[in-house]
């Protein structure tokens, strides 16, 4: 019986360079996926695609918010663009920026929506980029600074703070493979230092808000690789367990390098040369400034089956998978939860969950996602098998509401549960959206049935 708490919070996310467009309206400062886009003649993102329009929820956040409580959503996790806000990072305050985001806040609590702020979801400020970015230990003042100006501004309405959008993806990414902004391609020691001043930076963010408003809860999503069992014995959970937060393979793209350090207020360095070498380096003093966050974000999107000695299990030929080729494992929304709880004991969010289709608006005008609607099914039914079991989860945030601007993928991938056509900005519902409608109406009863795919 698929079955989820009274209170579970249903909702949507996206992230402001994904969505809002209006690059240089109003005051706003460039940004480092401005820069990554508009340089070397757009070689760096597909199609030579860019943020400059996007889906124009800056201007167009009222139809928006209209399509969620139409649907349904009761909150819509966004971040703030700290270059909208503070143009160039730690200077002068750019106050229609924040009045942007006060329009967004107020309309989404008029319609009911509960608003939960990210405050980094990766663009940085361009003039800090150019000071060395996360890499520059000075970003953490400036960072600290920009978090106590959101807190006193939304403090009030906003009750939930979320800190960073995965350090793992911005340091790895951004710094070490460079197929992301800033695009630097730099050492492994390098990329540790990135961590370290993301932590420092959460950590000192988390007691302004906290200075601010004692009573909001403030988090950090995270991702990272996670495994589930083959097969679901005591052994094979143990094992999916261990290699979750073994580093001696991979370390960059781990929950625990980063969460390690808040929580347990150290690096571990029994694994790897790099991280070795790092941990050693890091002051007593710097550990001393970790603080734990209040929740925890989880961004799942998929996992890798184990043996029951840990070892991966290749997936069998023609297993499925989504338009960006990553494989779908429901079972991951089942074990990633309940690693995270038994290894850190904190509450959850789910984020960041869904998945690119090849979605288009079909003859008779509709557009037809039957795979996302099969998926969310899945992953979702795996969830309370998650809950069932003590771990707890408080809430869902499907990414994403509308199709955005994916990364260095440019428009070519559709995440959306509103279908968003780049040419005329119009945004139409798919099959998954009044699905998804459903699921929350029937707080997700209906997950008990096999779907109606199609004609919902
Ligand atoms: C990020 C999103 C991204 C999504 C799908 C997450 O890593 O937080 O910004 O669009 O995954 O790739």
């Amino acid at each position: 019986m698929v079955q989820f708490p009274r209170d579970f919070l249903w909702g949507a996310a996206c992230a402001s360079f994904q969505c809002e467009g209006a690059w240089d309206a109003d005051g706003k400062g460039p940004s480092i996926w401005d820069d990554f886009c508009h340089e070397s003649g757009g070689k760096n993102i597909k199609h030579g695609d860019n943020g400059d329009v996007a889906c124009d929820t800056y201007h167009r956040y009222r139809e928006d918010i209209a399509l969620m409580k139409a649907h349904g959503i009761r909150a819509y996790r966004f971040s703030i663009s700290w270059p909208r806000v503070i143009p160039d990072g730690d200077g002068a305050i750019n106050e229609a920026g924040l009045q942007y985001y006060d329009n967004l806040v107020d309309a989404l609590i008029e319609s009911g929506i509960e608003p939960m702020i990210t405050l980094y979801h990766w663009d940085l400020p361009s003039a800090l980029q150019h000071k060395g970015g996360w890499l520059n230990r000075d970003i953490v003042t400036a960072f600290e600074r920009y978090a106590r100006l959101i807190a006193e501004r939304f403090a009030g309405r906003v009750r939930c703070f979320m800190t960073l959008n995965e350090p793992q993806c911005a340091a790895s990414l951004g710094y070490g493979i460079g197929i992301h902004a800033p695009g630097w391609k730099l050492s492994g020691e390098c990329v540790a230092r990135v961590y370290h001043h993301m932590a420092l930076a959460h950590s000192a963010a988390q007691r302004a808000i906290k200075a601010v408003a004692p009573d909001v809860r403030v988090g950090v999503v995270c991702c990272g690789r996670m495994a589930y069992p083959l097969v679901d014995t005591p052994e094979g959970r143990e094992a999916a367990y261990r290699a979750s937060f073994d580093l001696s393979e991979e370390w960059a793209f781990s929950y625990n390098v980063f969460l390690d350090s808040l929580i347990w207020r150290r690096y571990d360095d029994s694994a790897n040369a790099v991280l070795r070498r790092f941990a050693a380096e890091i002051p007593e003093s710097d550990c001393l400034l970790m603080e734990t966050p209040d929740f925890l974000g989880m961004n799942i999107y998929n996992g890798q089956p184990v043996d029951e000695s840990g070892r991966p299990v290749p997936f069998p030929a023609g297993n499925p998978s989504t338009a960006l080729k990553w494989p779908v494992t429901p079972e991951v929304m089942h074990y990633a939860p309940m690693h995270l709880h038994r290894r850190y004991g904190l509450p959850m969010i789910i984020t960041e969950n869904g998945l690119s289709c090849n979605d288009k608006v079909f003859l008779d005008g509709k557009v037809h996602d039957p795979d996302r609607i099969d998926f969310l099914h899945r992953y979702l039914t795996n969830l309370s098998m998650a809950i069932a079991e003590g771990t707890p989860v408080m809430g869902y945030l499907h990414w994403s509401f509308l199709d955005n601007f994916e990364w260095a993928d440019g428009y070519s991938e559709r995440f959306g549960l509103i279908h968003v056509d780049y040419e005329t900005l119009q945004r139409t519902p798919k099959d998954s959206a009044r699905w998804y409608a459903q699921v929350i109406a029937s707080n997700g009863d209906v997950l008990n049935e096999v779907p109606k795919y199609g004609c919902v």
